[in-house]
C-alpha cells in the first residue's frame, strides 16, 4: 500500500470536454481517501486560466467552483491569470516544493486536447511530478486516430479500413477524395477529426452528396482527418489497469440510443443510450476482445489506465475502434463500471492508479539518473 500522498487533482481544461471532466473530477475527488492523502484541487477555465480551488467537491461537476476560486484567488495569492506564477510554479507551490517530488502524485482528470494528448503530460515530466495515467507518447499517440490506427496495424490488431488526409489535401479536391473513398471505403463512410473526443466532428457520410458537409464540419476541429469504412456491428468496451503487466476487465457493451453514439447519445439526459456489463457475448469473444485490448496498451506502451473500443461483427469479427487514455470517470462512466464488475471498486481503483502513478515514476527517474553518470 502506497502512504499518504499530496494528490493535485487537476479539472476543467480547454477542450470540448471540459464539462465531462467536470463530472469526471466530481466524482473522482469523492473518492480519493481523504483520511489517507491530502488533496489539492486545480482548475483550468475554458479560456486556460489555472485557479486554486479550496471549497466542496460539490460544486465541481456543475461549474460553479469556478466563481468560488476566482474569489478566493483574489483573497489570497497565486493564479495564473495575473502573471504572478507560472504553470509550473503553481505545481511545485500545489506539492510544497520540488523536494517533495516523492510524496505528490498529480492527477489530471482531462479528457481531449491539451489534457489528454501528451501536452500537460509534458508539463508533468518537466515538472518532474508522478502522474496518474499515461505518458507523453503513449498519449498523443492514443490521443490521434490516424496514428493509433499505424501501431495497431504493426500489431496486426483487426481493424477497419481508413485513409488520413489533411486539410490541404482536401480543400478544393473533394471530387478527388470522393473517388478515393468510393475506390477504397465505400458508402457509408465515417469522418472525423483525428484528434478530437466525445464523437465532436465525427459524421456519417451516408453517401457522396453528405462527404462535404462531413468533411467540412471535421475540419473545423482539427487539421487532420480520418475517413474510416463504415463497420456495421455492436459497440464493446474493455478497461485496461496497470503499468507493464496490464489488467483487463470484463467487456462492456454500448447500446447507443440513436443512429450512432454521437454526443447526444453520449451525454444527453434524453438519450437513451443504455450499457450492458458484462456484455451478453460469447466468453470466446470476450477473451479475444481482452486480448487485443491488452495488446492495443502495450503496443503505445500505456501506463495506469486506458479504455479500448471495439466493434463486433455479426459473423464474431472483432475490429479495435480506438483507445482513450483518459477515459469518463463519472461513476456512472465505463471505465469506473467495468472494473466495479471485475471486483475493483471505484475508491479502490483510484488508490491503484495513485499506486501505479508512482511506481511509473520510479521507473522512469532511475533510468534518467542513469543515463546521466
Ligand atoms: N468506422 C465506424 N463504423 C461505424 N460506426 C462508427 C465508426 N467510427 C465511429 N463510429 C460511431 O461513432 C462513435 C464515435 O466515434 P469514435 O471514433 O469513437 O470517436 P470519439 O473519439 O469521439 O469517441 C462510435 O462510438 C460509433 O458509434
Ligand atoms: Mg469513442
Amino acid at each position: 500500500m502506497t502512504k499518504g500522498k499530496k494528490i493535485i487533482l487537476l479539472f476543467g481544461g480547454q477542450s470540448s470536454e471540459h464539462e465531462i471532466s467536470l463530472k469526471s473530477a466530481g466524482c473522482v475527488v469523492k473518492n480519493i481517501d481523504a483520511g489517507k492523502h491530502d488533496i489539492v484541487m486545480i482548475g483550468i477555465t475554458r479560456d486556460g486560466r489555472w485557479l486554486n480551488y479550496r471549497g466542496s467537491p460539490d460544486k465541481i461537476a456543475d461549474g460553479s467552483w469556478e466563481k468560488d476560486a476566482l474569489k478566493q484567488s483574489r483573497e489570497s495569492s497565486p493564479v495564473r491569470d495575473e502573471n504572478t506564477n507560472s504553470v509550473l510554479e503553481m505545481i511545485n507551490n500545489a506539492a510544497g516544493g520540488k523536494s517533495e517530488t516523492e510524496k505528490t502524485v498529480i492527477f489530471p482528470v482531462l479528457h481531449g486536447v491539451n489534457g489528454e494528448d501528451g501536452t500537460i503530460q509534458g508539463l508533468f515530466e518537466l515538472a518532474g511530478f508522478p502522474y496518474v495515467g499515461c505518458g507523453v507518447l503513449s498519449s498523443s499517440i492514443g490521443m490521434d486516430k490516424g496514428f493509433a490506427k499505424i501501431v495497431f496495424g504493426r500489431e496486426k490488431i483487426p481493424q477497419g479500413k481508413y485513409i488520413v488526409m489533411n486539410r490541404k489535401n482536401i480543400s478544393g479536391k473533394i471530387s478527388d477524395i470522393a473517388a478515393k473513398i468510393r475506390g477504397e471505403l465505400g458508402y457509408p463512410c465515417f469522418i472525423k477529426p483525428c484528434n478530437a473526443g466525445s464523437s465532436v466532428g465525427v459524421g456519417k457520410a451516408e453517401n457522396e452528396s453528405k462527404l462535404e458537409t462531413c468533411l467540412i464540419h471535421a475540419m473545423q476541429y482539427d487539421r487532420r482527418i480520418i475517413a474510416e469504412e463504415f463497420i456495421k456491428g455492436r459497440e464493446m468496451e474493455c478497461a485496461v489497469l496497470g503499468n507493464d503487466a496490464p489488467r483487463a476487465s470484463v467487456v462492456g457493451e454500448i447500446i447507443p440510443g440513436s443512429d450512432f453514439y454521437d454526443y447526444n447519445a453520449k451525454y444527453s439526459s434524453k438519450s437513451r443510450s443504455r450499457v450492458a456489463i458484462p456484455a451478453d457475448i460469447p466468453e470466446k469473444t470476450a477473451g479475444k476482445i481482452r486480448k487485443y485490448a491488452i495488446k492495443a496498451f502495450k503496443a503505445l506502451d500505456c501506463s495506469g489506465l486506458s479504455r479500448v473500443d471495439f466493434f463486433l461483427r455479426d459473423n464474431g469479427d472483432v475490429l479495435i475502434n480506438e483507445i482513450n487514455t483518459m477515459p469518463g470517470f463519472t461513476d456512472i462512466s465505463m471505465y469506473p463500471k467495468l472494473w466495479e464488475a471485475s471486483g475493483i471498486s471505484y475508491q479502490n481503483l483510484i488508490e491503484k492508479l495513485i499506486e501505479l502513478a508512482s511506481e511509473r515514476h520510479r521507473e522512469t527517474f532511475r533510468a534518467t539518473c542513469s543515463h546521466k553518470k
